[in-house]
């Protein structure tokens, strides 16, 4: 069968190659893939900058935003034949750490976890895959192809989720949102942020276009700008670019008692000037919480799932911007300034 592999840590290897089937040895249920979403993630192990490879193989296959149908599942699973499902991206490391003992594989101790496309394990990008059961989750057939933005759903749910453990550590009453980016994940934090009764307010660069429009479309403000010019110190920020300097800006524009939501993973190498002594002090006197969020556990999953089929399914479709086949991935993976989602159809 196709799949679309690289050799991580090598600038340009992706190539659509001939892989193996899935082993059964991977798990008891079998999937054929219909679609998987490209994500800044994906393009960063693409560029050599990012991913390991699966113990003893020379190639990963790409692709943790799955989308696909159960071929075959054992009776008494929950799953059955044609049920839409989606790929859990991180898998717990086999200690296991008291974290992945838990089920909250996304806050690993020993950094041994694996994950599916990314570290250790061959992603979904590929025609068919298997994994045991609970190491997947059910999405509402009615989304169609909507069900394959559940992976990124899944960051902004754990992400909120965070920032309303944080936020509570004192009485707290947050109005207020700022959203760095409107990207994936700012548009799905935008709407997540919303349904949880914020008024939210998205910084990005473009002036006019599809962001501005998904932005407001959603009920939300579109800023183009600076974090610091979308309004004055808003009770939380979350930070969904990783561009370094805007997570210090990011920092330096919440208000008193405010939460940071750092999501995304930020390039390696990359020098700012800051004034450390005045972002520190501003920090203490007014109770700032910096909180870094990265990937989601099942719960995270369940509560990206209900939000997907409770939210506007038109409003989702306009953020899958681009369908490509997998023979064409290379133009998957060149982002236009006008790309929200671009999804890899592998079966229909
Ligand atoms: C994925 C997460 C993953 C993270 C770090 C993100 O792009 O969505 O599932 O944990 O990258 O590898």
């Amino acid at each position: 069968m196709q799949a679309l592999t690289v050799i991580p840590k090598k600038a340009s290897s992706a190539e659509v190659a001939d892989v193996a089937e899935p082993s059964p040895s991977e798990g008891s249920v079998l999937v054929e893939t219909l679609a998987v979403g490209v994500c800044g993630t994906d393009m960063e192990i693409v560029r050599g900058d990012y991913g390991w490879l699966p113990p003893g193989r020379d190639r990963l296959v790409l692709g943790h935003e799955s989308l696909g149908r159960v071929v075959d599942a054992p009776s008494g699973s929950g799953l059955a034949a044609g049920d839409h499902v989606v790929g859990i991206v991180r898998r717990p490391d086999p200690v296991p750490c008291y974290s992945c003992a838990a089920g909250e594989w996304d806050a690993c101790r020993n950094g041994r976890y694996t994950e599916h496309g990314i570290k250790q394990l061959d992603g979904f990008m590929r025609e068919r895959w298997r994994a045991e059961p609970d190491a997947m989750v059910k999405v509402d057939p009615d989304l169609g192809l909507l069900g394959v933005l559940l992976e990124p759903t899944t960051v902004v749910a754990k992400a909120w989720d965070e920032i309303g453990r944080v936020g509570n550590r004192e009485t707290w009453k947050p109005k207020t949102v700022v959203i760095a980016g409107a990207g994936p994940i700012g548009l799905l934090a935008a709407l997540l942020g919303l349904e949880r009764g914020y008024e939210i307010h998205v910084v990005d660069q473009m002036t006019d276009g599809v962001k501005p429009d998904l932005v407001r479309a959603l009920g939300a403000e579109y800023h183009a700008g600076h974090v610091g010019d979308a309004l004055h110190a808003p009770d939380v920020v979350v930070e969904c670019t990783g561009v370094p300097q805007l997570v210090f800006d990011a920092v330096a524009a919440v208000g008193v008692g405010g939460v940071v939501c750092l999501t995304g993973v930020s390039p390696e190498g990359v020098d700012v000037t800051v004034d450390a002594g005045s972002l520190a002090r501003s920090m203490v006197l007014q109770n700032t919480c910096v909180v870094g969020s990265v990937n989601a556990n099942k719960r995270h999953y369940e509560a990206g799932a209900q939000a997907l089929a409770r939210a506007d399914h038109d409003w989702l479709a306009r953020l899958i911007t681009r369908k490509v086949p997998l023979a064409r991935f290379a133009d998957a993976l060149a982002h236009g300034p006008d790309d929200v989602k671009v999804v890899v159809e592998i079966a229909s």
